[in-house]
């Protein structure tokens, strides 16, 4: 016998219909086998008794370094390239196999405990073995990009590198982990930004991407003096020069997109590129507004992040989707981005965004058993009646009671189930003073 039921749940599907189903779901071999009625014969390994929480599909976060899980607090109040030179990159350099393996554990604890139970993320420069490995066991589903940079003097000599040996090393990174832990970790290209990036890399990227089918995550038009940078160097606008790279197709996952015109929209949206919201860091790196509400009606994917905790400070999906919904608020008016959009945002669009809208995104049969269970009865969501307002308006992380993936109960009565947070937070404190005396902070 094997397998996972849940009664009495509200299920928030995210199906194409929006269904919103009163009732149980049935998992088995990591897969959900039904939705809505589970008959009192059937047996599992465990049920559990939801007393009408919300079941929502696992969110999927498809930008985040957790790499930068360590530089909480190292690096505030600064716009992005002052940011990245000053403080940022001197502490990617700073890294050691031991230090990301606790950045590691420290974000998937805390990514998992608030219902984010996938992530596409930008690791650093070197030894990105130690974080798949981190995140092996703790049960997190990880799309992983060891970061490539072969550009820019700014850049600290030990995150410089050949522009074969990026190649290679992203190549056999590949090899060695995409697919593994029963395909729950994946591994993507990670161009840094073209800022940092030789044109041949990103040229050779694009071929190995068509080449391997693996996405290609980088960050493009975050911040002004970036796409100027872009623009003095190349004379071209950064969409255009990315274009002109070869890089623009459905697996390019571009972060940001704050500084997008609407002929760049365009092309974003011929190709089927990606883009990956990040309101959080957005604000506070004072980056900008993106044209979200723009984007959508072009049909491009608009999906959500956090970023790193170096730029944000939180790594709650909850506070994303608020954040996303309010912005186009202001920009555009109320009800430009809807709650249910933005929930659509955290679950379908992810989903899309890393080419596994068959595998994740919503609760239906044959898909993989990824969601969370958000308790009905805190003080701040009486009296709501409607699921995607509780969701985006009042809840937080902390409101994640259950946690599943790939049918795993990870987070069980607000508890880990696989790790001991507070073990992993002592790690966490102690190898961030080490990086940060070993950065010069
Ligand atoms: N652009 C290039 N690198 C980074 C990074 O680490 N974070 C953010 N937010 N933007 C970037
Ligand atoms: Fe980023």
């Amino acid at each position: 016998m094997d397998g996972l039921i849940i009664r009495g749940a509200t299920i928030v599907t995210m199906n194409d219909a929006f269904e919103v189903v009163e009732g149980d779901l049935l998992v088995r071999d990591g897969r959900i086998v039904s939705v809505g009625f589970v008959p009192d014969s059937e047996r599992a390994d465990r049920t559990i008794h939801a007393h009408g929480a919300f079941l929502v599909p696992g969110f999927i976060q498809t930008h985040i370094h957790l790499c930068q899980t360590l530089f909480r607090g190292y690096a505030d109040d600064l716009a992005l390239l002052d940011w990245l030179t000053t403080r940022v990159w001197p502490m990617e350099a700073a890294h050691t196999p031991a230090s990301l393996a606790a950045a590691a554990r420290q974000a998937a604890s805390e990514l998992l405990l608030s219902g984010t139970t996938t992530v596409l993320t930008m690791e650093t420069v070197h030894d990105t073995d130690a974080v798949f490995e981190a995140l092996d066991p703790m049960g997190l589903r990880a799309v992983v990009g060891k970061c490539m940079m072969d550009a820019d003097t700014a850049v600290p000599a030990r995150l410089l590198e050949k522009t074969q040996q990026s190649l290679d090393e992203s190549v056999a990174i590949a090899k060695r982990w995409h697919g593994r832990a029963n395909g729950r970790l994946r591994a993507a290209f990670a161009p840094r930004f073209a800022v940092s990036c030789s044109q041949a890399l990103l040229e050779a990227v694009a071929a190995l991407s068509q080449e391997h089918g693996l996405v290609v995550h980088t960050h493009a038009s975050e911040n002004r003096d970036e796409i100027a940078l872009i623009r003095a160097r190349t004379g071209r606008s950064n969409i255009d020069y990315l274009a002109h790279t070869g890089l623009t197709s459905p697996r390019l996952c571009l972060a940001h997109c704050v500084w997008v015109d609407d002929r760049e929209q365009s092309v974003m949206a011929e190709h089927g590129v990606k883009v990956l919201h990040c309101p959080g860091s957005n604000l506070k790196l004072g980056s900008g507004l993106a044209p979200v509400v723009e984007m959508r009606a072009k049909g491009i994917s608009v999906s959500l992040g956090a970023d790193g905790a170096a730029c944000n400070n939180h790594l709650d999906m909850f506070e994303e989707m608020r954040l996303a919904a309010v912005l186009q608020s202001v920009r555009k008016g109320p009800g430009s981005l809807t709650a249910r959009d933005a929930v659509w945002m955290a679950t379908r669009e992810g989903a899309r965004a890393i080419g596994l809208e068959r595998e994740l995104g919503s609760i239906e049969a044959g898909k993989r058993a990824d969601f969370l269970l958000v308790d009905r009865d805190r003080p701040q969501f009486m009296a709501s009646h409607d699921p995607y307002s509780t969701l985006v308006y009042s809840a937080r992380g902390t409101d994640v009671r259950t946690t599943v993936v790939d049918g795993e109960v990870l987070v069980d009565a607000f508890r880990s189930t696989r790790w001991d947070p507070d073990a992993i937070a002592t790690a966490a404190r102690t190898e961030a003073a080490a990086l940060a005396a070993r950065a010069g902070f």
